[in-house]
């Protein structure tokens, strides 16, 4: 029986984030496993990648029904596959509460800026317009807000002279993808405390709570 730590993972989309984790969990060594992949959309990318990876893809519709219902069936599946930890992977829903109780300190997200700026939808299009020079991503603990929860670790990189909005966007996926499978693998390590607002990371050597993504 595997002693790895139980993670579904919540997307709404292509999965490239989703795909870094089940690379990352290739490694018998590394600490978690993804047990489900879960999407509100049936036709997200990130399904086909899971089966493809021999993992359980679910589709659980939101429409025509209430949050609270949504995110029962989404719990309902979590708790069928057995699962300590949930990562959202571009998964396009606020959770309620209920659900995030059912989870204490267990859910992470990804997102596409450098928080607290830019939360919300597109936050890597936010900054392009602002014309930051330092952009990236942060992966957070969740919280009920949008984008709000404590910051566990942050990805930078630049805005190159001449960058068009893909280039700019792919640059931070890049480093998205270095970023999730560290911070997860830190989670269910048990390696990440809250202390007040602030996280606070048992690190070893090497290890840093930023990447430069250049
Ligand atoms: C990523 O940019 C992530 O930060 C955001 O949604 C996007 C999902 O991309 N939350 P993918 O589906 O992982 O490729």
């Amino acid at each position: 029986m595997s002693q790895r730590e139980a993670v579904g993972v919540l997307i709404s989309g292509g999965g490239t984030n989703l795909q870094a984790l089940i690379d990352a969990a290739q490694d018998p060594a590394y600490p978690a496993e993804i047990v489900v992949v879960i999407s509100n959309r049936e036709e997200a990318g990130g399904l086909e990648r899971a089966r493809r990876a021999g993992i359980p893809a679910v589709w659980i519709p939101h429409r025509d029904k209430t949050r609270a219902a949504f995110d029962e069936e989404l719990l309902g599946a979590l708790q069928e596959h057995g699962c300590r930890w949930v990562a959202l992977a571009g998964f396009m829903r606020i959770l309620t509460p209920v659900f995030l109780d059912a989870f204490p300190g267990h859910v992470l997200n990804i997102h596409p800026a450098l928080l607290p700026s830019f939360p919300g939808v597109r936050g890597q299009k936010q900054a392009f317009d602002a014309g930051v020079q330092i952009a990236g991503a942060t992966v957070h603990l969740v919280d009920a807000g949008t984008d709000t929860g404590p910051i566990v670790a942050q990805g930078a990189v630049p805005r190159l002279d001449g960058d068009t909005l893909d280039e700019f966007q792919a640059r931070i996926l890049a480093v998205e993808h270095q970023l999730y499978p560290m911070v997860l693998r830190w989670a269910v390590e048990g390696r990440i405390q809250v202390k007040g607002d602030a996280v606070q990371v048992d690190l070893r050597p090497g290890e840093r709570r930023w990447i430069w993504g250049a």
